[in-house]
């Protein structure tokens, strides 16, 4: 299903300019504090691989991956983790780097998850705040685009395991 209409929504260009807004914002919240950052797989390892990169220090890193979606474009409500975190998170200041924020559920989850290990803080960083949907309000600290609405694939997103490697983010085009 590489096919189907897309229409281009943020370009290389403005992905670049904006991840290196958030990594100057995040350089300076977390100076000297150590942080770990913890992506959500899969959707996030091209948007952390940036912003890790926007950082002005070295910072530890971590993956969970969740599963809420069923493989299309509805969410199935339930959240489970594949992948749980390997890095002890107690008394370490905790950032959740996540790509899309859609109705909160998968976040509101892992919130609650990593909590439970006592970080020093604990926030969230997402590249996209899809709002319109949002069944359950999450804390975003860090935002990179707030969009309301429709199904993005490219920099990371996947539409069923496809278009994940376009460099840019599309919206799909309903029929
Ligand atoms: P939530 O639990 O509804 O907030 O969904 C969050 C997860 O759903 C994200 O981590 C993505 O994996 C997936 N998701 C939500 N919206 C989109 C989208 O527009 N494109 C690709 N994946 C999405």
């Amino acid at each position: 299903m590489d096919g189907g209409a897309r229409r281009c929504l943020f370009s290389r260009q403005e992905l670049e300019g904006r991840i290196q807004e958030l990594g100057t914002r995040l350089s300076r919240d977390y100076a000297g504090l150590n942080p770990v950052l913890v992506g959500v797989l899969k959707g996030v390892f091209i948007f952390m691989a940036d912003l890790v990169r926007a950082l002005e220090f070295p910072v530890e890193v971590d993956f969970v991956r969740l599963r809420s979606y069923t493989g299309g474009t509805e969410s199935s409500g339930e959240v489970h983790i594949t992948k749980d975190v390997e890095v002890p998170l107690r008394d370490r200041h905790v950032l959740i780097v996540e790509d899309i924020v859609d109705t909160g559920l998968t976040l509101d989850f892992l919130r609650g998850h990593l909590a439970s290990h006592r970080p020093r803080s604990l926030k969230i960083c997402c590249l996209i705040d899809k709002w319109e949907r949002r069944e359950v309000e999450v804390p975003l600290d860090y935002v990179g685009f707030p969009v309301a609405q429709g199904f993005l694939v490219g920099y990371g997103l996947d539409c069923g395991e496809q278009q994940r490697t376009l460099p840019e983010i599309y919206v799909l085009e309903k029929d």
